[in-house]
């Protein structure tokens, strides 16, 4: 692809642009038709030791700005994103890939999330306790921590951003921020809003590059006391295990290997709404899609006939077409990875019951298109069933009762998004009760977490933490306790006893 009239970007870093100190650069194609659209500069560590430099200088200025007024930056970048909405979400259509009306909600949750952090600024509330001695108050506020090193994915380019950057920011920390080598212009542009915002210098850096030169260096600086990632389990893995020389506070949001439990009894038109939605939206390219349906004996033929024919009227194409239902594939390593597991469904002997092919003609072969693909007859076992594929397949798994579908959904190492679909509210409230996942959606499919609630997992999809509403908190601050006493003499507690 000709790079001509694709404008070259900068590092970002103290309000300031540099290129990257090797010289090196990488470009941004479009995965819609192989456009480029921006080239950007492969950093190394160098790089991201300026930037961390910088932003350890702006922390101790900007800890001390007022919560509120740093909430006043955040309430006018989602006034700002709101009014460039249309714009980040044509882009995005390109860059990224999802279709239209995707791409707008992936703005829209930014812009919820960044009111929501907005208004963090005027609570970050702490608690007020008694003291167990006369004369003393005691209580506990939130402190920032420092730098944020802030690594993300594609999938979510503007919203998983939103999510790390928006709740550090509010909380008082600075940020070095690596976005996806597969996005990196819609970071650019959800930093060139910030800085519009009136986030100052320093506060918010942007270093472009790889993982293994990049984000392992802000893993491993010692002056990077806090470590947010979205990605897959491997790198999760890497992450903490190099981080921990330094006894870093790691935030890891990783895979899902979600599924929707559909009962007997339950609105068949319903589910397979929920199910399209959630296998095959955003290609299926979600940490949170639908790549298992848990089907009660009594439903399984005739939902599976029906979501056949569903799956195969969906319309593939680039994602700025109206026409569009099921945009690419992120790039041609991920289409691969995908068309792999569909050799390996089929040895597994799972059946294939629609797609399993790369989609060409009609334009497609510009880009990475695949075919929504179903698999029936599918063991719980089996590497499909277990393994996250990250693209737009889903497996069919036939179940006796409510006890075998929780126990399968149940039976694998993630557990971040989970869904059954019954009218039977006492088996709903047990599926809320006994699916092991940080996200249970009941008579919806797996996807639509809304900004105001905790978002991640269980088991290996993190490490116990949560994005997302006020628990989002806890991994951008430490807790302090402060006891202050005006008694004028030395209390002891535990051994002094006041009366
Ligand atoms: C992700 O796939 O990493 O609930 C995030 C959802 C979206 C967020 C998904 N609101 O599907």
């Amino acid at each position: 692809m000709a790079v001509t009239g694709a404008r070259t970007f900068k590092n970002f870093i103290g309000g300031e642009g540099f290129d990257a100190v090797s010289g090196e650069t990488f470009e941004s194609t479009s995965p819609a038709d192989g456009e480029t659209l921006g080239v950007f500069p492969k950093s190394g560590a160098e790089d991201v030791d300026r930037a961390v430099a910088v932003a350890k200088q702006a922390f101790e200025e900007w800890r001390l700005v007022p919560a509120p007024r740093r909430g006043e930056v955040l309430f006018r970048f989602a006034q700002l994103m709101t009014e460039h909405k249309a714009e980040l979400t044509e882009l995005m259509t390109h860059e990224m890939g999802k279709v239209k009306a995707e791409a707008g909600g992936d703005v829209q949750e930014a812009i919820d999330m960044s009111y929501y952090m907005a208004g963090e600024g005027r609570r970050l509330w702490g608690q007020t306790t008694p003291s167990e001695l006369r004369d003393k108050f005691n209580m506990s506020v939130r402190m920032p921590i420092g730098v944020v090193g802030v690594i993300t994915p594609w999938n979510f380019p503007i919203a998983i951003p939103s999510w790390k950057i928006a709740p550090a920011l509010v909380c008082g920390n600075t940020i070095v921020f690596k976005p996806a080598t597969d996005t990196p212009l819609l970071g650019e542009k959800f930093v060139e809003l910030l800085v519009e915002a009136g986030v100052p210098a320093g506060v918010v850096n942007v270093v472009h590059g790889g993982g293994g030169a990049v984000g392992d260096r802000m893993v491993r600086h010692p002056d990077v006391p806090v470590i947010t990632l979205t990605g897959s389990r491997d790198t999760g893995v890497q992450v903490m295990r190099n981080a921990a020389e330094c006894l870093k506070h790691i935030h890891l949001e990783l895979g899902g290997k979600n599924a929707i439990i559909v009962l007997d009894d339950a609105d068949l038109d319903l589910a397979v709404d929920g199910i399209l939605w959630s296998a095959f939206g955003t290609s299926g390219q979600r940490c949170t899609a639908a790549s298992r349906v848990i089907v009660q004996d009594g439903a399984y033929d005739a939902l599976a006939s029906r979501l056949v024919s569903a799956a195969e009227q969906l319309r593939l194409g680039v994602g700025w077409d109206d026409d569009t239902d099921v945009g690419p594939v992120i790039n041609e390593g991920a289409l691969e990875k995908i068309h792999s597991y569909t050799q390996i469904g089929i040895d597994e002997g799972a059946k294939l019951l629609t797609g399993g092919e790369v989609a060409s003609g009609n334009g497609l072969d510009k880009g990475f298109y695949y075919r929504p693909t179903l698999f029936g007859d599918v063991d719980p076992q089996m590497r499909i069933a277990q393994e996250e594929i990250f693209g737009p397949t889903t497996a069919l798994i036939r179940v006796k009762d409510f006890d075998e579908a929780v126990r399968v959904s149940n039976g694998i190492r993630y557990g971040l998004s989970s869904s059954i679909f019954t009218r039977d509210v006492n088996k709903a409230f047990r599926a809320m009760r006994d699916l092991v996942a940080g996200i249970t959606y009941v008579n919806a499919g797996t996807i639509g977490a809304e900004v105001h609630l905790p978002f991640g997992g269980t088991k290996d999809t993190g490490n116990g933490h949560r994005e997302a509403g006020q628990a989002a908190l806890d991994v951008f601050t430490e807790w302090k306790s402060i006891y202050v006493d005006y008694s004028g003499k030395l209390q002891k507690a535990q051994i002094d006893t006041a009366t």
